[in-house]
């Protein structure tokens, strides 16, 4: 089984998003997708309304999601951690604890446009279109992993 943990601040928003597309690419008998957030304001809840929504619009269910905080145990029970931005690239490394869980953090659009050390952006504080940009950037970049993952 190769695991992987889908990282973002408040895992509400973003990482939610990227668990349940990435689970619906894989085979889900070799591999298992979680997400986390940095932050833990929103711990027990379930993702942010407008995620669900703009998951349910491309027939993904996130209602079985409840958001938890990462902690350093995750790069013991992970193989990849994919994180959305530079900011949270910078809060995880921070907790590693040694050089082998740092190689395991990655930045999710560095799938799709390597070595740009690029952004998907925080939704929380636009509208509704803001979901589907983010849905779309997750999709393509999650199609790569997907991809990647069945050579491995
Ligand atoms: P996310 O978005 O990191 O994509 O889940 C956010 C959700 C909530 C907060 C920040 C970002 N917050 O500050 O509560």
């Amino acid at each position: 089984m190769i695991k992987v943990l889908m990282v973002c601040l408040g895992n509400i928003c973003r990482s939610p998003l990227a668990e349940g597309i990435l689970f619906s690419k894989v085979d889900n008998d070799k591999v298992s997708v979680d997400s986390a957030g940095t932050g833990g304001w929103h711990i027990g809840e379930l993702p942010d309304q407008r995620s669900i929504d703009v998951a349910k619009n491309h027939q993904l269910d996130l209602s079985n999601q409840r958001c938890r905080k990462f902690s350093n145990s995750d790069f013991e029970n992970f193989d990849i951690i994919y994180v959305m931005d530079k900011s949270n690239y910078k809060d995880v490394v921070s907790i590693a604890r040694n050089e082998k869980d740092k190689q395991k953090v990655q930045l999710i659009l560095n799938e799709v446009y390597p070595k740009q050390n690029l952004d998907v952006p925080d939704p929380y504080y636009g509208g509704a279109n803001g979901f589907e940009n983010v849905y779309q950037m997750l999709d393509e970049a999650c199609e790569i992993i997907s991809n990647k993952l069945l050579e491995s």
